[in-house]
């Protein structure tokens, strides 16, 4: 039996509901969460990486888990550069928990773990594993090759290939790519930040970025530069022998 993996990323709301770049995110979210519910509803985990809330405050929080309403019990989310971990731990407390000051998740569902690694760093865009957490990575990969793996993480730990995204990405990105490349039963990390869909082969997992909810990202820029796409999710199967499929799936805003 396979099983279905949604992942949202990039919401930047606003508990006010303002623009962010001249672009109204809540809309793009409600977008998103209908083409979820009319086309995807069995679902088996949601899995939402990071800058949740532009604001950063509980109270956008508060109204994004009102937004999701019963998508919550499918629900595991990281934080991304703009958010606030206790926050998520006070709204969410249910789904998720706060572990040496970091949110990371496990999960295993048909043969099949889904990690969740924590990057953010509180006042900076860039994002950083650290040492601590990359050990305790390193203790559930050993004791669980035999479950294929799916890692979600908001910075990507490949390079984009736009010079500024580039500049603010997963500043040890490459440790965390050779502590990975270890371990054959890892088949993906699912990441976010740069607002655009890429796929990137390593000597170990494929390594692919989800397009925003939020405002999208021209790839391959030297500096910021809108793409006028709509929102998107990415939906990923996974199958028990180990293989899985994925699609991006963009939505119509009304
Ligand atoms: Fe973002």
């Amino acid at each position: 039996m396979s099983h279905r993996i949604l992942q949202i990323t990039d919401c930047h709301l606003f508990a006010d509901r303002r623009e962010l770049r001249g672009i109204a995110t809540w809309p793009r979210l409600e977008a998103v969460l209908d083409e979820i519910r009319n086309r995807f509803a069995d679902f088996d985990c949601l899995v939402v990486t990071g800058d949740t809330a532009h604001d950063e405050i509980e109270e956008t929080y508060v109204a994004f888990r009102e937004a999701l309403g019963d998508l919550t019990e499918r629900l595991f989310l990281i934080p991304g550069n703009h958010d606030n971990r206790e926050a998520i731990a006070k709204v969410f407390p249910d789904r998720c928990e706060l572990i040496d000051g970091r949110l990371t998740f496990q999960h295993s569902l048909g043969g099949w773990q889904l990690i969740g690694l924590d990057s953010h760093i509180p006042g900076e865009v860039a994002g950083r594993i650290g040492a601590a957490q990359l050990t305790w990575t390193g203790g559930p990969f050993c004791s669980t090759q035999d479950l294929h793996t799916l890692i979600f993480v908001h910075h990507p730990p490949v390079l984009i290939h736009s010079r500024w995204l580039d500049a603010i990405r997963l500043e040890d990105g490459e440790v965390l790519i050779e502590l990975l490349e270890q371990f054959p039963n890892i088949k993906l990390v699912c990441c976010g930040h740069v607002h655009q869909e890429s796929a990137t082969a390593t000597s170990g997992p494929l390594v692919l970025t989800t397009p925003a909810v939020g405002p999208q990202f021209r790839p391959r820029t030297d500096e910021i530069e809108i793409d006028p796409l709509p929102p998107a999710l990415r939906v990923i199967d996974l199958e028990p022998d180990g293989t899985w499929t994925t699609q991006v799936v963009r939505s119509e805003v009304k």
